[in-house]
C-alpha cells in the first residue's frame, strides 16, 4: 500500500530520510480495528520523528502520521484516537508511562491503512468533513486540554498564545474565543498576525511585545524563544501550560526567580484523553467550530507539506488526503 514513512534520521534534514512509497499492508491484532484513511494531519511530531525524535533507529522504517478519519471495517466514519495506553491501564490514559503515539512504536497514519486498538476509534459526526476531523486527535486535542482540563481558565478570563500559526495554537486562538476568553496572540511574522486577528484574537503582538495587560494564563508550545515573554506576560498566581519547545528547551532566562516570587504554576501538558476528544468532536459539532486547514495535498505530495511545517511556514493545519 502507499505509505509515506521514515526510512533514517536527519538533525539537519529531516525530509533526506523521508520516503513515499510501499509498505506492506497491516495486519490487525486481536482486538485492533484497520481503518482505510481518508485524510491524515501533519504535526510538528512527523518532523521531530524525521530527526530521529522520540523514535528508535530499530522501529525503521516507520510511517509517520498520528492524527486519521477514515471508514473502519463495517464502512463506519471515524475518527482516531492516537494515544495508544497499555490494555491493562486504567484511567487518564496521557498518565500511562508506557504510553505512546501511532508512529511511535506501532506504524502512523500516512498510509491507505493503520490499524489501532477498537477502543481508539470515535464515531465522525456527518457535519465534520474527514480533513477537519483529521486535524483534531492530536493538535486540536492538546489545545483543548491546555485550556479546559490544565489552564484553570474560565469563561472571560484572559490568555496569551505564543507562536500564532502554529496547528495547535490556531486551535487554542479558535478554542479560547468561542469559549469567551480575552485572547492575545504573539507571532514572528506581519501576515500571520493578520491571520490571527481574523481567526479571532482580540490583539496580536510581535514576538516579544509588551501586553496591554497580564494575562490569567499562557498557552506555551514555542519553547526557548518565548519563555522568557510568557513568564513575564504572567499575573501573579497565574498559570502557564507549556506542550511543546519548538525553538528549543533550555531557555537562555528561565525566570525562576520570577516564578517563586509571584507564585506562578508550570503545568505540563500532553495530548489528551479519549473522552476529552470525544467532548472536542461533540464540541465542533454542536457549535460550528471547524479546525483551521492552511491547505489539503493529496498523500502522495507529503514530503510538500513536511517541508512546509518544518520551515514555520504554515497556518494552521496541513492535511494529506486519499
Ligand atoms: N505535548 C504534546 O502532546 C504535543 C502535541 C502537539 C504538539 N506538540 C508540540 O508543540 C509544538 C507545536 O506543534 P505544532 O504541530 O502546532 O507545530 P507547528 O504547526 O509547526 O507550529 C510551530 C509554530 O511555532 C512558532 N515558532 C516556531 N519557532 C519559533 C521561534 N524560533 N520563535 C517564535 N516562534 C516560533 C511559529 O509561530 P509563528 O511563525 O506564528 O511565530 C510556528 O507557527 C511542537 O514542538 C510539537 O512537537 C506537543
Amino acid at each position: 500500500m502507499l505509505a509515506v514513512y521514515a526510512q533514517s534520521f536527519s538533525t539537519d534534514d529531516p525530509l533526506s530520510g523521508l520516503v513515499v512509497g510501499d509498505r506492506p499492508e497491516p495486519e490487525a491484532p486481536e482486538g485492533w480495528a484497520t481503518v482505510t484513511v481518508k485524510a491524515a494531519s501533519i504535526n510538528h511530531h512527523d518532523v521531530w520523528s524525521l530527526r530521529g525524535v522520540g523514535l528508535r533507529e530499530e522501529s525503521l522504517p516507520m510511517i509517520l502520521g498520528c492524527d486519521a478519519a477514515g471508514h473502519d471495517e463495517d464502512g463506519n466514519e471515524v475518527v482516531v484516537h492516537s494515544v495508544i495506553s497499555d490494555p491493562s491501564w486504567r484511567g487518564d490514559e496521557t498518565l500511562d508511562p508506557r504510553r505512546s503515539l501511532l508512529s511511535e512504536k506501532h506504524q502512523g497514519t500516512f498510509a491507505e491503512k493503520v490499524v489501532v486498538p477498537r477502543r481508539n476509534l470515535l464515531p465522525k459526526p456527518a457535519g465534520l468533513s474527514f480533513a477537519e476531523a483529521a486535524c483534531l486527535p492530536t493538535a486540536w486535542l492538546t489545545a483543548y486540554r491546555m485550556l479546559f482540563t490544565q489552564s484553570g481558565l474560565q469563561p472571560g478570563g484572559s490568555v496569551l498564545v505564543q507562536g500564532a500559526g502554529g496547528g495547535v495554537a490556531t486551535a487554542l486562538i479558535v478554542l479560547a474565543r468561542a469559549a469567551g476568553m480575552r485572547v492575545y496572540a504573539t507571532s514572528r511574522d506581519e501576515s500571520k498576525r493578520q491571520r490571527a486577528l481574523e481567526l479571532g484574537a482580540h490583539e496580536v503582538l510581535e514576538s516579544g511585545a509588551r501586553l496591554p495587560e497580564k494575562v490569567d494564563a499562557v498557552m506555551e508550545t514555542v519553547g526557548a524563544a518565548t519563555w522568557s515573554h510568557s513568564i513575564k506576560s504572567l499575573r501573579p498566581g497565574g498559570t502557564v501550560v507549556i506542550s511543546g519547545a519548538t525553538s528549543g528547551d533550555a531557555p537562555s532566562k528561565a525566570e525562576l526567580t520570577r516564578i517563586f516570587f509571584q507564585q506562578m504554576r508550570v503545568h505540563g501538558s500532553t495530548m489528551g484523553t479519549r473522552d476529552e476528544l470525544a467532548r472536542l468532536v461533540e464540541l465542533c459539532d454542536v457549535s460550528g467550530v471547524r479546525p483551521l486547514i492552511d491547505r489539503e495535498i493529496p498523500m502522495e505530495d507529503a514530503a510538500e507539506g513536511l517541508a512546509a511545517v518544518a520551515a514555520g511556514d504554515v497556518f494552521g493545519k496541513i492535511v494529506l488526503t486519499r
